[in-house]
């Protein structure tokens, strides 16, 4: 494939100083545009040339000839620097985007497999909005692994297994609930909601509740069937939610393997650390112990039953045979910090090496403002966390009341309002970087200015527009790159060209608010070339048509890889 950067990789080898690889390693894009598109610094070579660097780069421009594609190349202070020729630059990229479309700047396939354990909620409550970073940062990375030639399996390891079902169970039937299949099969998140809240009020004046909890929960994995139905009815109401709430959002799974569906895998894994000599029992438990700087991972309970730790064991030893991934990415907040570090060392010391493929993606919290109007963490145990349905419904229902004001008569202006709503809560969660803490203000996620949703999916808008408005058929349109020479067409088209690059630092740093900045760059470049250039009826309308065409596919692709839905319409 051509490329400007492999052109001068190409050059770099046949002056025998670099390899290609090395010189695509050093190459950097000039922060002052006038000095070229991409520099190669000269500094390393002047120990074994025994030369200035400032001499060696006077010296290759002098020798060897711009590349093809470039229109020239200059010494500047020890750096060489290639400057390409714009209108092959300009027709090369926009050549790509006609061919690519959506798909311009992916990566080919890598033949690697990628698996992302995201969202993974605990059965039998209701989707707290904390629960947001992980959906959505693991929903951006699956998309973000795909487009740069990953396989990817997406994993749903939802909690429907441990003590919490005890307590539920407890509580069920201590308030005399009706077990017949008919009100099981109608039961709701809420209500089971409702009964978490109850059973912690009644800890308090009846703390044995705790350990008949924990018995109803050994008695479930003993496979008590009375309880089994009860387990299996909360289950479902929360799946239920789930996924209609996961619909609204754009999130997909390929696996629902909660920690249930290992249940019977657990005792092979119990065994296998048993021969291997690694389970030790520590005040009637039997653990793993792993030196000094860890505390030792629980594997098993005095009363047999199992815990969080052993069935992340049993699953990553599941997802090693059944993906045979190349990485296992865990999308989980930053306090599971040790629990991760304690299961990929207990699977080390079973002598896997993949271990070390396996990695915890951690991520900061989501603050609200409380009453006083500071920020502060919400709490979902005691109900003061907003719910995520919440959420989203409270955002929709503003933006449709923007709508309704500016523009009433617009068709499925529901859905519009819906898309925009859980766009604007997406972007305001992955713009920064995600070890950050996300302050949720409203008004400022969902204001049509700044850096939101909303502001990106208007220059969506104001694209797909103008396409509309020109009533041209896109496929049959002749651009001259001659005609695009400007200064801002060209910035907007090397914006363009970044995206390969920069989907590919997001995947290797795991970071999605690479592409949320690539997406406010391109924007503003967008406006910027609108702003300056008159599209429709001006002497160069095709040209500049297909600019807006390609930018459109640019800005949509990277709104899709951010889990965004880029809308036409507003
Ligand atoms: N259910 C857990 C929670 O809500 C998160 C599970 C993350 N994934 C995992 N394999 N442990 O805290």
């Amino acid at each position: 494939m051509f490329t400007f950067e492999n052109k001068i990789a190409e050059l770099a080898e046949q002056t025998t100083y670099w390899t290609a690889a090395e010189a695509l390693s050093l190459l950097s894009i000039p922060p002052d545009s006038s000095h070229g598109d991409w520099s190669l610094p000269c500094f390393n070579l002047a120990k074994k040339l025994r030369k200035a660097p400032k001499a060696i780069a006077e010296e290759l421009a002098a020798k060897f000839p711009a590349p093809q594609g470039f229109a020239k190349t200059e010494a500047i202070n020890g750096y060489w620097n290639f400057y390409v020729d714009k209108a092959t630059f300009i027709k090369i990229i926009l050549d790509e985007i006609k061919e690519k479309g959506l798909e311009f700047g992916f990566a080919p396939a890598k033949n690697k497999t990628v698996a992302i354990d995201y969202s993974s909620p605990n059965i039998g409550k209701e989707l707290a909005f904390h629960h947001l970073r992980s959906t959505m940062l693991g929903n951006s990375l699956a998309r973000i692994h795909k487009a740069n030639g990953f396989r990817v399996e997406r994993i749903n390891h939802l909690g429907d297994w441990g003590t919490q079902f005890g307590k539920l169970i407890v509580i069920y039937l201590k308030e005399n609930l009706p077990t017949d299949e008919q009100t099981l099969s109608n039961l709701t998140v809420k209500e089971l909601n409702k009964l978490y809240a109850s059973f912690s009020t009644l800890c308090k004046k009846e703390p044995e509740l705790e350990d008949k909890a924990r018995d109803a929960f050994a008695k479930l994995e003993q496979g008590d069937e009375f309880y089994r139905k009860l387990w299996a009815a909360f289950r479902e109401a929360t799946l239920k939610e789930l996924v209609r709430i996961y619909k609204i959002m754009g999130v997909d799974f390929d696996h629902y393997t909660g920690e249930s569906f290992f249940e019977d895998k657990i005792p092979a894994v119990v065994e296998e650390l048993q021969n291997k000599g690694l389970l030790v029992n520590s005040q009637e438990r039997d653990v793993v112990t792993l030196g000094d700087d860890m505390p030792p991972c629980l594997i098993r309970k005095s009363d047999g039953s199992t815990l969080y730790a052993t069935r992340d064991l049993a699953a990553a030893i599941y997802r090693k045979k059944e993906f045979d991934f190349d990485k296992c990415l865990y999308v989980v907040d930053n306090g599971q910090a040790l629990h991760f570090k304690q299961v990929f060392a207990v699977l080390g010391k079973m002598g896997y090496e993949w271990s070390n493929d396996c990695e915890h993606i951690p991520f900061g919290l989501i603050l609200h403002k409380n009453e006083e109007g500071k920020w502060e963490k919400g709490k979902t145990r005691t109900g003061t966390a907003s719910l995520l349905r919440d959420v989203i419904e409270a955002a929709s229902a503003k933006i449709l009341a923007v709508i309704n004001e500016k523009n009433p008569e617009l068709a499925n202006k529901e859905e519009i309002a819906t898309k925009i709503g859980v766009g604007a809560i997406v972007f305001n969660d992955l713009k920064n970087r995600r070890l950050m803490d996300v302050k949720f203000d409203w008004d400022a996620a969902l204001s049509f200015e700044g850096a939101t949703g909303p502001y990106i999916q208007n220059a969506h808008v104001r694209l797909c527009s103008i396409l509309r408005k020109s009533g041209k058929n896109i496929a049959e349109l002749q651009f001259k790159s001659e005609e695009l020479l400007d200064q801002s067409s060209c910035d907007l088209i090397k914006m363009l060209s970044r995206k390969a690059e920069k989907i590919n630092i997001a995947c290797e740093s795991r970071e999605p608010y690479i592409l949320a900045q690539y997406s406010l760059e391109l924007a503003e470049a967008a406006h910027k070339f609108l702003h300056d250039n008159r599209v429709i009826g001006s002497a160069e309308e095709n040209s500049r048509l297909f600019l807006v065409y390609c930018t459109q596919q640019v800005l949509g692709s990277t709104l899709e890889m951010l889990g965004i839905a880029p809308i036409k319409e507003m």
